[in-house]
């Protein structure tokens, strides 16, 4: 069985379902990940699980170390990583609550440490990046949303902001003529780099709020901590599916 790591995002700090066996600190030729990567036990299955913006949520989309995150995981043997994710819905099937798995990406972050091919290099390496996503990861995490019976989008295109701000409506209006669907901050560079190192990485992204310009008034904290706690219950649901690490056991 190939080893899982869950990634976790804003409202995902930790898992109810998951039996932690150990707390492991890791050290990287990066730096520090967000966190200690939690060992433990989904369904009898060893599942890894780390909180991107660390356990008690202090690192910004933009500070977040995706280099060591993703080293520590790789270095642990994780094969597949599911990451969790809050995200501004900008089409119209995808308002506050529903979950979405994206099959498309576009970058707008910029000033991140982006990539692990940048010195001591024998020789320039492209990724290919046609699709970003691992469409095995991404068939699991759609099987998993069907089995579990929830409301969920199976495509979409998540445009990557820098943050920690949020857009202004302008800016949603030129992601929505690029082609976005979704917007959040964290998407990039953590999907190019688990491809750098080869890991089979997808997301499941969880719509917080409607994306600026898209409802009345202002986006408030309160009404993205409402639509993630309702969200991230789905989430566990889906957890609960995956097959084959959970649901048929
Ligand atoms: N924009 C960017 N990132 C986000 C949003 C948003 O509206 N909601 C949750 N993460």
């Amino acid at each position: 069985m190939e080893k899982l790591a869950i990634i976790g995002g804003t409202g995902l700090t930790s898992i109810n379902t998951l039996e932690i066996t150990q707390r492991e600190v890791m050290h990287t030729p990066y730096g520090e990940p967000s966190g200690p990567l939690t060992h433990g036990k989904m369904c009898g299955r060893e599942v890894v699980f780390l909180a991107r913006h660390g356990t008690g949520h202090t690192i910004p989309p933009h500070m977040v170390n995706y280099r060591a995150n993703l080293w520590a995981l790789k270095e642990l043997g994780v094969e597949k990583i599911l990451a969790v994710a809050a995200v501004g819905g900008i089409r119209e099937d995808m308002p506050p609550g529903k979950i979405v798995i994206p099959d498309q990406i576009i970058d707008y972050t910029y000033g991140r440490d982006h990539t692990l091919f940048e010195s001591d290099l024998t020789h320039v390496t492209h990724i290919d990046f046609t699709e970003p996503y691992c469409n095995e990861m991404r068939g699991l995490i759609i099987e998993a949303c069907q089995s579990s019976g929830i409301d969920f989008t199976d495509n979409g295109t998540y445009g990557a902001t820098q943050g920690p701000r949020l857009e202004t409506a302008a800016e949603i209006d030129k992601m929505e003529r690029d082609g976005c669907h979704l917007v959040g901050m964290t998407g990039m560079p953590e999907a190019s780099i688990a491809r750098e190192f080869e890991l089979c990485y997808a997301t499941c992204a969880v719509v917080a709020n409607w994306a600026a310009g898209r409802s009345e008034g202002p986006i408030t904290m309160e009404e993205i901590d409402r639509h993630l706690s309702s969200g991230m219950e789905r989430v566990a649901a889906i957890l609960h599916h995956l097959t084959p690490y959970c649901y048929p056991t």
